[in-house]
């Protein structure tokens, strides 16, 4: 097996790091320091394969910068809107993503998010935190009873899918939007219903849930008009990207109460949070852990460097996007 020059960015948990130095001329970031610009573009022009994680851009620059070394950017993450693909396919640089491994835990997070906005659980722990439960009170801290109402999941993939599996669990009606409808055996096992119409099953449910990747077609699906579409009583939640909505308009309908609340792992321009969601109480915010468990981020690593390894052996690579 060729081997190959491989720069990682950020530090990977133990057995991937292990791996990657047992098979690779590696260069790990065990310190997890950010690489500064002018090193990047220089450490990037003497390897064959970069792996940035989902919170690392690789722009056009940086691509351009790389010169004819690069041959795969093998990315810590599924979602892979970090990467200028236009420039990455220009380059004739594959380019490869963590798919399938991540489903379970990002699908439970996105379900603690509906239980958490619906319960109001953030605020009254809060609360509770600060001394202020004064004891068990007929009509304090009411929050949304979840069983038999409508779960809307925007994008009905491997985690949409995961997602209705547990709101099932819970009691809750699935509606879904997705480009193409799936096959009646797969809606029939979750009892989730088609709706080609995505306004109007917005404007149905109860609880929107957005799985949706972020690409130039899903940047603002749930702009100004449609935030205006959800009902006064509906809980958006989002764990794919915050690209995927318009962030000051959510904002606006927080404030104003023009919905009940959202329930958030991602944001517009993350690590920076807009200071209005901090001060919000009817919002929950996580920091983009959908997938932050031990077991996941050990094998979206070990699908990094099954990618790698297929590259070094002249094979097909397992998870290419370009
Ligand atoms: C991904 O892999 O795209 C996720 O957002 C990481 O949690």
């Amino acid at each position: 097996m060729e081997r190959l020059k491989v720069l990682v960015r950020r530090r990977l948990p133990e057995a991937v790091e292990a791996r990657l130095a047992a098979s690779f001329d590696a260069t790990l970031n065990p310190d997890d320091a950010p690489i500064p610009r002018p090193a990047l573009e220089a450490a990037v022009r003497g390897c064959d394969v970069l792996v940035p994680s989902v919170a690392e851009p690789v722009d056009a620059a940086l691509i351009a910068a790389a010169g004819p070394r690069l041959r795969l950017i093998a990315n810590f993450g599924v979602g892979v809107d970090n990467i200028d693909l236009d420039a990455a396919r220009a380059g004739r640089i594959a380019v490869t993503n963590t798919p399938g491994v991540l489903t379970e835990d990002t699908a439970d997070i996105a379900l603690a998010l509906v239980l958490m906005a619906a319960r109001r659980l953030g605020s009254a722990e809060r609360a509770l935190r600060r001394g202020e439960w004064r004891g068990w009170g007929p009509t304090d801290r009411l929050g949304a009873s979840l069983t038999g109402k409508t779960l809307a999941i925007v994008g009905m993939g491997r985690i949409g899918q995961a997602v209705a599996r547990r709101a099932r669990a819970l009691g809750m009606r699935i509606d879904y939007h997705n480009r193409r409808q799936l096959d009646a055996e797969t809606e029939a096992a979750l009892a989730a219903r088609y709706r080609p119409d995505l306004d109007a099953m917005l404007a149905d449910a109860d609880v929107v849930s957005l799985h949706a990747p972020a690409t130039p077609e899903t940047h603002r699906l749930l702009d100004r008009r449609r935030i205006g579409l959800l009902r006064r009583e509906a809980f958006l939640v989002n764990t794919a990207r915050g690209a995927l909505v318009d962030e000051p308009a959510l904002i606006a309908a927080l404030e104003a109460g023009a919905i009940a609340g959202a329930g958030l792992d991602v944001y517009a321009d993350e690590p920076r949070l807009d200071p209005r969601l901090l001060a919000l109480e009817n919002v929950v915010l996580l920091p983009h852990l959908g997938s932050a468990t031990v077991e996941t981020r050990t094998a979206m690593g070990m699908k990094v460097v099954d990618n790698i390894v297929a590259l070094a052996k002249g094979r097909d690579l397992p998870d290419r996007v370009v």
